[in-house]
């Protein structure tokens, strides 16, 4: 387990772009190509092209193998019946979901939360190792035991949409695969275009074309509101200055996704989360890197406003964003759309799905230390301009008129859990994620 761990971080140090996994292997297949043609410099020349004709069918057969990653199993028809089976609904009048970023925190609670009340689940994600990939891997463990298939694929991956699509006739669409975290954005910007918007747009054109067309429930961000300084945050506020590019690609969803609403007759939910913490949590959030720091000893940096003011944010418990994400699954209309027309207006709707009580940065150090039975060692620094706003604080009055959603656990009592399946998890001396994000 230990040593598994850390051969996926070295691993982790090598793919700092891991979201267009064919790079890796076109390289790979240059470099045989390279060290071919060097070893075999002084034969002759008839030889050189037979070489040649070899090298160039090597190199053919590697391309074929990155090109069909996933389309490998496009033609097989034991893959085909998984993922009928998967996506079937053991409950009358059930629900088949296809869940992308379905090893992810959110993705992976809400693949578990829909088979087990009975509906049909596909996981999709691409594995990407922007955090410990073993994490990810350790959830596509527990869907796998309860017979949820995963996909490993990239939403860039047209023709495994497309064969999902035509396989199963999924209900909904739960799109929650995104490349998350503020200031990575600074390191790999990229990133975040291939995932948030190509990936975004890749999933709509095979929803739209989808027969019958699939609702969409999506993942937006809290980070939309950017510099609004109006408390709690409204989903009628403005989202017109966001602060981090992550932020900027979240609310270049919401249009985009309101295109293809407009257009196509798509019916889009979108959910704007409130840091999102909880058990097999991400590993950049500030939450999960402070207990690892704590547990080893090493100091914290909290981060402090303008003028000495506390960071605070309206931090959510899983288990309330999972009932949020259900119940917008549940209360989606349809699309109405059919080959690429629209018969009707479908529902366009927005939530935000937050606790409504911001907590302060040192309130959650001194939780954690009380939960963790160790004194945190604390390294106040003002927070620098890349991307992080001074506070979030959520208005839900209207996911509770529409979607019955209440949260029902505070800070303390999530943190209690976190810290429980933490050290379940790593033991109590143990290392985590790399970038930190609040
Ligand atoms: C919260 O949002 C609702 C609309 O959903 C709005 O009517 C209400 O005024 C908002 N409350 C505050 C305190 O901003």
């Amino acid at each position: 387990m230990l040593t598994e761990k850390n051969k996926m971080r070295l691993l982790e140090e090598d793919e700092l772009f891991p979201s267009t996994p064919g790079k890796v292997k076109i390289e790979r297949a240059h470099t045989i190509n390279r060290q071919f043609h060097r070893c075999f410099a002084s034969t002759s020349t008839t030889f050189l092209w037979a070489l040649f004709l070899i090298a160039l069918t090597a190199s053919y057969l590697s391309f074929q193998s990155f090109v069909s990653t996933s389309s490998r199993f496009l033609s097989s028809s034991a893959w085909d019946r998984q993922v009928r089976t998967s996506a079937s609904p053991r409950r009358p009048h059930g629900l088949s979901v296809l869940v992308t970023g379905a090893a992810g925190f959110v993705g992976s609670h809400c693949s578990l939360a829909l088979h087990k009340r009975g509906d049909g689940v596909v996981g999709l994600d691409n594995f990407n190792s922007y955090y410990d990939p073993s994490l990810k891997r350790a959830r596509r463990d527990l869907l796998s035991r309860n017979s949820i298939l995963l996909i490993d694929g990239d939403l860039n991956d047209h023709r495994l949409l497309s064969k999902l699509f035509s396989l199963a006739h999924f209900t909904h669409v739960l799109h929650l695969a995104a490349q998350a975290g503020v200031r990575y954005a600074i390191e790999n910007p990229a990133s975040y275009v291939h995932s948030n918007i190509a990936g975004l747009v890749s999933l709509l054109e095979a929803v739209k074309s989808a027969d019958p067309q699939p609702a969409v429930v999506w993942a937006s961000s809290s980070s939309v509101y950017g510099l609004n300084d109006k408390s709690p945050f409204s989903e009628s506020d403005r989202t017109d200055r966001p602060a981090s590019l992550y932020a900027a690609t979240k609310k270049a969803g919401e249009e985009i996704t309101h295109t293809y609403n407009h257009i196509y007759g798509l019916s889009i939910t979108g959910l704007r989360f409130f840091t999102v913490y909880g058990p097999m949590g991400r590993p950049d959030m500030a939450y999960f890197s402070f207990t690892k720091a704590i547990l080893a000893g090493k100091p914290i940096t909290i981060y402090r406003g303008k003028d000495g003011v506390d960071l605070a944010r309206d931090f959510t418990y899983i288990d309330d964003i999972v009932r949020g994400c259900l119940a917008s699954l549940d209360t989606a209309g349809k699309s109405t759309g059919s080959g690429g027309k629209k018969s009707g207006p479908a529902p366009y709707r927005i939530f935000n799905l937050g606790n409504t009580s911001p907590v302060t940065v040192p309130t959650l150090v001194s939780i954690l230390e009380k939960h963790l039975k160790v004194k945190a060692k604390k390294k106040i620094v003002e927070m620098p301009g890349n991307g992080d706003v001074p506070f979030t604080h959520a208005n839900i009055s209207l996911a509770m008129a529409e979607l019955r959603y209440k949260p029902s656990t505070n800070l303390e009592a999530g943190l209690k859990k976190f810290v429980k399946w933490y050290i379940s998890y790593y033991g109590r001396s143990s290392r985590g994620g790399r970038k930190t994000n609040l």
